[in-house]
Formats: structure tokens, C-alpha cells, sequence
């Protein structure tokens, strides 16, 4: 008979890690969560192993459409990485406990690396859509934060300090790797609103001021939980349109994800080299 998923969020994940260990044969060193559009990468790994998020004890049920929503096990140069195909966003409704608890769970299966990636809005008039972004530092413009309330310090400390959220080695393993393709990957700081909706451009002249380069809905909470547990991060976004008001023309779902997909092997060439190197 399975166990019964505990309750203490620490012991959740735990659970989950447990779980996944017993159908993985190995070690995951790499953990990589691929944002809208750009899941098609996992469909690459080598021997993978796909587990549905609803087969895991703890996940939350995905519910965006053209999410698939698995986590994929596999290899990409000789490195085996947990792809988490599809994520959980906030503006789902799902608690930030929610959004996070596959990062706890990596954590937890012993990655040490995570490379967290987005589609967002360009506000950066050096950005052009399609263009990919290497993530300096973030605005957490949510609202909340995935470690307000009761501390587990298993997990890490009460007050994570928080100068350099994004490994300053990966940025520049990921500027090299780009520059050897031929790509130049500019940093760029990345506020995370709540959404659903895209902003308005008043919204996006006020996160101008404020030092945003992109805009979007996720990648900030999984990036504060993962450096709560110590695990290093590299964060890149695709670019896949120019946030609202800096062209004249509207923003569409379906340009997001259909500008992901145009950029799909470019960025999964970026990642095949900037994975193995990831220490
Ligand atoms: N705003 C917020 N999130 C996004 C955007 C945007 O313009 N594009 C893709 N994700």
C-alpha cells in the first residue's frame, strides 16, 4: 500500500523526492524547469524517464493548456538532468507552496544546479523579440514570497540573504556558451508580477523606472526557494514580445508561445552547452 503524503511541507518533499529516487537508477546533479513554449527541450533528453506531476505524491495538477505538465529524466551530453516540463504558476491560484514544491522536492533529490526558464516581455529597447536573456537579478513584484510563514530550517535559514540570486558563474558560463554560437545573451533584470493579465503600459513605464528589463509571471518563486536550500540558479528568459506599449500593437498568448517555439533549437543549443558545465 503507497504511504499517505505527510503533512509537514519538509516531509512532503521528502516524500516526492523518495518517490522519484525509487524510479530514477542515478544521481540528479541538474535540475532545468522550461517555461511556455519552450518544454520541447525535454523531448531531446537522452534514455528519459517521463513521470506525469500527477504521479507524484505532493505535486499539484497542472492546469494550463499546452503545459504537459511531466517531469523527464534523462541526458543531455553525457549529464543526467530532471527537465520539469510545464510548471505551476500563481496566477493559477496555486499557493506559493504549490508553485514551489517541485523545486523543494529537486532539492531535495540532491540537485544542486536549477536553470529556471521563462517567456517574458521585453521592456529593455536592446531586447527584440525572440532574443534570449540571461537573468541578473529580479524584482519580486508578486506581492508574497514562498518562504513567508513557519521556517523549516531543514530547508534553510529564516532570512536567506539574497545579493546574488542568480550564480554569477552560471551568467558567465551562459554569456561564453551563447558567444561561441555566435549569440549574444544580455544580462537583464527580471520582475515577476502576479498577472494573468499582461500589463498595462503605465505598469510597464512604472517597472522601466524601477530598473526591469523583462517582465513575467513566475521563475522569482522557485528562484527564492532554491536559494533558500543553497541550490545555485540560472535563469534565462526568451524574450517573446515587447512588453505592453513599447511598440504600438497588442500582446497575444499565442505570439508567447509561438515565438518559444521559434527559438526552440537556439535555446536548446544554449542549454546542451551550458548544462555539462554547470558546477
Ligand atoms: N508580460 C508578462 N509576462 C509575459 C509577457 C509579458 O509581456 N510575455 C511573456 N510572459
Amino acid at each position: 500500500m503507497e504511504s499517505p503524503v505527510p503533512e509537514i511541507l519538509y516531509e512532503r518533499a521528502e516524500h516526492a523526492a523518495r518517490f522519484i529516487r525509487s524510479r530514477v537508477g542515478e544521481d540528479v546533479r541538474h535540475a532545468l524547469v522550461l517555461g511556455s513554449g519552450l518544454g520541447a527541450f525535454a523531448d531531446e533528453l537522452e534514455d528519459p524517464l517521463a513521470i506525469p506531476y500527477e504521479e507524484i505524491p505532493g505535486f499539484a495538477r497542472s492546469t494550463v493548456e499546452g503545459h504537459a505538465g511531466r517531469l523527464v529524466i534523462g541526458k543531455v551530453a553525457g549529464v543526467t538532468v530532471a527537465a520539469m516540463q510545464g510548471r505551476f504558476h500563481y496566477y493559477e491560484g496555486y499557493t506559493l507552496d504549490e508553485v514551489t514544491f517541485p523545486v523543494r522536492t529537486l532539492g531535495l533529490l540532491g540537485v544542486r544546479s536549477l536553470v529556471l526558464t521563462n517567456a517574458a516581455g521585453g521592456l529593455n529597447n536592446t531586447f527584440t523579440q525572440g532574443s534570449l536573456i540571461v537573468i541578473s537579478d529580479h524584482l519580486n513584484l508578486m506581492g508574497a514570497s514562498p518562504l513567508r510563514g513557519a521556517n523549516d530550517p531543514r530547508f534553510g535559514p529564516r532570512f536567506p540573504d539574497m545579493t546574488a540570486v542568480y550564480d554569477h558563474d552560471y551568467q558567465e558560463t551562459a554569456i561564453n556558451e551563447a558567444h561561441e554560437m555566435g549569440l549574444e545573451l544580455r544580462r537583464g533584470i527580471y520582475a515577476a508580477l502576479a498577472g494573468p493579465n499582461y500589463e498595462t503600459p503605465a505598469e510597464i513605464r512604472m517597472l522601466r523606472l524601477l530598473g526591469a528589463d523583462a517582465v513575467g509571471m513566475s521563475t522569482v518563486p522557485e528562484a527564492l526557494a532554491a536559494r533558500h536550500m543553497g541550490v545555485k540558479v540560472l535563469g534565462l528568459s526568451c524574450i517573446t514580445n515587447m512588453a505592453a506599449g513599447v511598440e504600438d500593437r497588442l500582446i497575444d498568448h499565442a505570439e508567447v508561445i509561438e515565438t518559444g517555439e521559434r527559438v526552440r533549437e537556439t535555446f536548446a543549443e544554449l542549454l546542451r552547452r551550458v548544462i555539462p558545465k554547470l558546477q
